[in-house]
């Protein structure tokens, strides 16, 4: 994230969805995520502790196309955002819960509410579709009420 914004600047709430502030919403996400003590070592072991390396490079790139793609038709991300989760070992549903509790911090920090609030309901939704996916069937709401999350 500190490549989007020059030192000593504050982050202005943006009013509009863009390619460059979705690489700030993601930055900031997995800058919180990886240092997570419950879900950062998911990061960590498939990308490495370096958020500047190869790897996350890409990754996060990979991130800001699956997210220009829902919101800006842009059609860049044409993987299988479901796939390489199946294969990480011991994934719980707890985990999505925390998830989509550090998306919805982050996208708070960079938009204003009412857009916030769409990215917030597009994570929500995926997480409760990779909960279903990887037959870690749960409701999503139900879940967040009982840690009393909501
Ligand atoms: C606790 C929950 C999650 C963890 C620990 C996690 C972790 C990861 C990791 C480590 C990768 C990189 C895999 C690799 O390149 O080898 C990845 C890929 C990805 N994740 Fe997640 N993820 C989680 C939830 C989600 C959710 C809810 C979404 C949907 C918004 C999502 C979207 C993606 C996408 C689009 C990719 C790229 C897939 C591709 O290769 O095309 N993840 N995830």
């Amino acid at each position: 994230m500190r490549q989007y914004l020059s030192k000593g600047q504050k982050l202005k709430l943006q009013s509009n969805i863009t390619r460059e502030n979705i690489a700030i919403l993601v930055h900031l996400f997995y800058e919180k995520a990886m240092r997570d003590e419950q879900i950062g070592e998911y990061f960590i072991i498939e990308l490495g502790d370096n958020m500047a390396n190869e790897e996350w490079t890409e990754h996060i790139e990979l991130l800001v196309n699956f997210w220009a793609t829902i919101f800006l038709d842009e059609e860049r991300y044409k993987g299988d955002p479901y796939g390489p989760h199946f294969t990480m070992v011991g994934l719980r549903r707890e985990d999505f819960i925390k998830w989509a509790k550090i998306f919805e911090h982050a996208a708070n920090k960079v938009y204003v509410p009412h857009i916030a609030k769409l990215f917030k309901e597009k994570g929500d939704f995926y997480a409760q579709e990779f909960l279903q996916k990887l037959h870690l069937k749960s409701d999503l709401k139900e879940l967040k009420s009982t840690i009393g999350w909501e």
